[in-house]
């Protein structure tokens, strides 16, 4: 009878624990399953917000708008595709970045960033 406690008892604790196991996973599957779609060099785990301030940033310092990057299909762009030079050419930009922080000024320092040479112009070489 003692013995059939016990056995209950771990069973019950191995529900419970499935149970708060399967909470905790399911809100993270959601998010996972809303996210981008077409990353090649930022984390693939990045957050909405910090992907959209990584963007942000990338407009300041080009003095440009999204659709510099990001193709339009119908009415909105669409943020996946590639059809945009500029886009492939930002990701190279952005691995460059990457490289000189890590090498020169420590991990992802983030020192050397797009307005470090851009500072609001798409073509830094265009002095004017
Ligand atoms: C200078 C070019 C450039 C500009 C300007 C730019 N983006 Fe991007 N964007 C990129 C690149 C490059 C990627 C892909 C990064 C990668 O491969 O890791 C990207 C990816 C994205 C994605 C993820 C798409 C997916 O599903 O993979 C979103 C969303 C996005 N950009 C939104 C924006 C918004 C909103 C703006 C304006 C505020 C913007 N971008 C401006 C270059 C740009
Ligand atoms: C070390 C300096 C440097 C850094 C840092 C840098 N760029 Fe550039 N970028 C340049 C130069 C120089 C050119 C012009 C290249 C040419 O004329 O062929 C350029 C050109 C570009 C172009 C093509 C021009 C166009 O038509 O839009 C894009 C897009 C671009 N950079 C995006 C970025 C982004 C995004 C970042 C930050 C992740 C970045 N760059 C960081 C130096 C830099």
């Amino acid at each position: 009878m003692l013995m059939h406690k016990k056995k209950l008892s771990v069973i019950l604790l191995l529900a419970i624990s499935v149970m708060i196991m399967s909470f905790k996973d399911a809100p993270e599957q959601k998010k996972e399953e809303q996210k981008f779609s077409n990353l090649k060099v930022l984390s693939k785990k990045i957050s909405h917000d910090d992907l959209i301030a990584v963007m942000k940033n990338y407009n300041t310092a080009l003095g440009v708008k999204c659709n510099h990057c990001h193709a339009k299909n119908g009415e909105k762009l669409d943020f996946a595709s590639d059809a945009i030079p500029e886009k492939n050419i930002a990701r190279k930009m952005q691995k460059m970045a990457n490289a000189i922080n890590k090498k020169y000024f420590g991990g992802n320092s983030g020192t050397v960033g797009c307005m470090t040479c851009h500072n609001g112009k798409t073509n830094p070489n265009d002095m004017k």
